[in-house]
């Protein structure tokens, strides 16, 4: 179940959310976008790229139109991922990008952690949920030891997607995702 879990700078929960209106509330107040979509069509086990975004073209074409993003691709990570390490801890530290980092979570899930200011949120996101972290929005993200996920990226420019660190520690103190 998708989920929200507030904090303050000591670590201490100050919210916790489950219910899809809630989280997608609290994370509008810091200007981050949470929907809920559902899929156009049935899609097979393992689906490919192709399959993965025929079955959402619908939901990605309005956010193309609406904010001017110009392509989409689809990446999945298994659980044996060869490079999983390396992958993982690419975006572990808290980072900004000079462009929206929109997933969409067609299978799996992953964590996004936002700190936009002494508060921290922390979003476990699910399959079916579409995250839209804002350029510039401090956050880092776990896709947890044994990554399990297929997601849609949806980008304006995909050599925009490039994590500038922030060099603070903060995110070492946040509990990961846990699996
Ligand atoms: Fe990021």
């Amino acid at each position: 179940m998708s989920s929200l879990t507030i904090y303050d700078d000591q670590v201490r929960t100050l919210a916790h959310h489950t219910d899809a209106d809630a989280i997608r509330e609290a994370l509008a107040g810091i200007g981050v976008g949470f929907e809920r979509w559902a899929a156009d069509r049935v899609l097979s086990e393992g689906a490919g790229q192709e399959e993965v975004l025929q079955a959402y073209a619908a939901s990605v074409d309005r956010l193309k139109a609406e904010h001017g993003f110009v392509t989409a691709d689809v990446i999945r990570m298994k659980p044996d991922h060869p490079e999983r390490a390396t992958l993982r801890a690419k975006f572990l530290d808290e980072h900004t990008h000079a462009d929206p980092e929109v997933r969409f979570f067609v299978e799996g899930r992953g964590q996004f952690v936002l700190h936009p200011d002494e508060r921290v949120f922390s979003l476990v996101a699910e399959a079916g949920d579409l995250v839209f972290v804002p350029a510039g929005a401090r956050h880092w993200f776990d896709m947890g030891e044994r990554p399990s996920f297929c997601a849609i990226r949806i980008f304006s420019d995909p050599a925009g997607w490039v994590a500038a660190y922030t060099g603070d520690a903060v995110a070492e103190r946040y509990p990961r995702l846990s699996t």
